[in-house]
């Protein structure tokens, strides 16, 4: 473990002022040795727009995200068209901004025109990608009826895999089109008159996998969807595009997103980014965990940001950014327990993790999609008779009051660790204790300080120095902690692993300290006067 160089003096008479303690003006004879930090936050220091669309989700045809989830027609807690109302309420609570469907790899083998017209009618057919049944029940106009229930921004990923071009400017003309035409009279024949207005679309999903269904190699892959953006834009032209990124880290990922940037940067509004991340045994260690992980993820953001840039050579060049839309903690679970993952503790703390990573990339991560929204790696988990909520469900709701604000590079300096490597030796990068993101609101002019502790055992006494302006005497605070990392939830036991909010007192002016306890997370809410 390191710690940061011996403090001055006077520094160390700032941090040993306890919170809502005034600042002392004596210094004591020794420096402590406690683990110390220091943040500085200026709001003139600005990244970007915190993107509304950083707090979406995905809700794919697999397991029982759909039905059994967010759709159960045969439930008496379902409303008369089939949403589970229960669920519909924890949903919202999360403050979805945009959601994305069908999948996926279920995307890369669906036909959308089986979805549509009465449900009776519809085919059941085999669904390739999770090996299961599809009925069709739910379709294009039951998961646009419910974005508009839930005031989200729908989200559809185009079949890019097994599907054709033709299949992918149709879909367009029917949820879009305000004309008398074929699709656009079967949609108004199906109940809707206007048009849905979907504005983003995925071109395709996961299509560098040899995993996913009509896979296919980069040049090929590139070749289709920009003839699929040409067929669909020209149905549509404000349309917003998300071309597929790699998901396959084993390959050359790199390549994959060089060439297709390089074939779609006249077309592309966003490309796709995916990542999972575990802990797994051995030795299954939090530090390890929240801190290797946040590496990979700041390297996958930031190495796509520089292909970005390198095939964005002219003067006028057209804006493209990271559409971070599939992340989560996924390893405990695969296809045989339908992906019913079970979150704990250390995995809540995770979600501080990306999204500190997301907002300290605000210039460039423009959305992000947590996978997925019920039952399947999921927050909120449902049977028959109910629903419970991860600890994973909190950070989530937390983090989205702060869409829109400016993220704000803060500077941190934090006691730093590395990680054990094979024969107990520390080994890797340094990594700093302390995971920052900081964003600002100039209207209410209130600054969010999110701060991630990611010691298994130490306290970490922060001096939190503001550059600009006065802060105020209240602080409020959100924390999320437990003494146990793996504590779960289950049915008619969700109450144990949630945040504890209070307002803290801090002497008015430039700064104070506060003491973030081991394993948890923060978010401390500062106003300026
Ligand atoms: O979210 C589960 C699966 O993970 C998605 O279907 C796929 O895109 C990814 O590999």
């Amino acid at each position: 473990m390191r710690y940061p160089r011996p403090l001055p003096v006077a520094a160390a008479a700032l941090l040993a002022a306890g919170l809502g303690q005034p600042l002392r003006a004596q210094a004591p004879a020794t420096v402590s040795a406690a683990p110390s930090a220091r943040i500085k936050i200026d709001v003139d220091r600005t990244i970007g727009t915190v993107d509304p669309l950083l707090f979406g989700n995905f809700s794919e045809h697999l397991g029982r995200m759909i039905y059994g989830g967010i759709y159960d027609e045969k439930n008496p807690l379902s409303d008369a068209n089939g949403y589970r109302k229960d669920v519909m309420e924890a949903v919202k609570g999360l403050n979805v901004s945009i959601l994305r469907w069908p999948g996926g790899n279920f995307a890369s083998g669906y036909n959308w025109k089986d979805g549509i017209g009465p449900k009776d009618q519809r085919p059941v057919r085999p669904e390739l990608a999770w090996h299961d049944i599809e009925t069709n029940r739910f379709g294009t106009d039951e998961f646009l009826r419910y974005a508009e229930l839930i005031e989200t921004e729908p989200y559809i990923c185009v079949n890019l895999g097994l599907g054709s071009i033709a299949d992918a400017r149709d879909w367009v003309e029917y949820t879009n089109s305000a004309q008398h035409t074929y699709w656009a009279d079967q949609r108004r024949k199906n109940g809707r008159d206007q048009p849905w207005k979907v504005k983003y679309w995925a071109l395709g999903n996961e299509i560098d996998g040899p995993w996913q269904l009509g896979h296919k190699d980069a040049e090929e892959y590139a070749k289709f969807a920009l003839e699929a953006a040409k067929a669909m834009r020209a149905v549509d032209p404000t349309i917003k595009l998300v071309a597929s990124g790699s998901s396959n880290y084993g390959a050359d990922w790199i390549a994959w997103n060089r060439t297709v940037l390089q074939t779609l940067r006249n077309t592309a509004d966003y490309i796709a980014i995916h990542t999972y991340i575990n802990n797994n045994p051995p030795p299954g260690d939090l530090e390890r965990y929240l801190g290797q992980w946040q590496l990979t993820v700041d390297r996958y953001i930031e190495t796509t940001a520089g292909l970005i840039k390198q095939v964005q050579t002219g003067g006028n060049a057209r804006p493209i950014y990271v559409a971070y839309d599939e992340w989560n903690v996924w390893y405990r679970t695969g296809e045989r327990e339908r992906l019913e993952e079970v979150y704990n503790f250390e995995d809540a703390l995770a979600m501080g993790m990306f999204f500190n990573s997301f907002f300290r990339h605000a210039d460039v991560v423009k959305m992000a999609n947590l996978a997925q929204m019920v039952n399947v790696i999921a927050p909120i988990m449902t049977n028959e008779k109910g629903l419970f909520l991860q600890p994973t469900y909190f950070p989530l709701a937390e983090y989205a009051k702060q869409r829109g604000n400016t993220a704000l590079n803060a500077f941190v300096a934090s006691p730093t660790y590395r990680v054990q490597g094979g024969r107990g030796q520390a080994t890797g990068p340094e990594i700093k204790y302390l995971d920052v993101s900081a964003t600002y609101n100039r209207d209410a002019r209130q600054i969010f300080l999110n701060v991630l502790n990611r010691s298994r055992d130490k306290s970490i006494e922060t001096t939190i120095d503001n550059q600009e302006g006065t802060l105020g005497e209240q602080v409020s605070v959100w924390e999320m902690n437990h003494p146990d990392l793996k504590a779960t939830h289950t049915f008619g036991d969700d109450r144990k692993v949630r945040p504890v909010t209070r307002t803290a007192t801090v002497p008015r002016g430039q700064r104070f300290t506060y003491t973030f306890p081991a394993h948890s997370l923060t978010i401390l809410q500062l106003s300026l006067r």
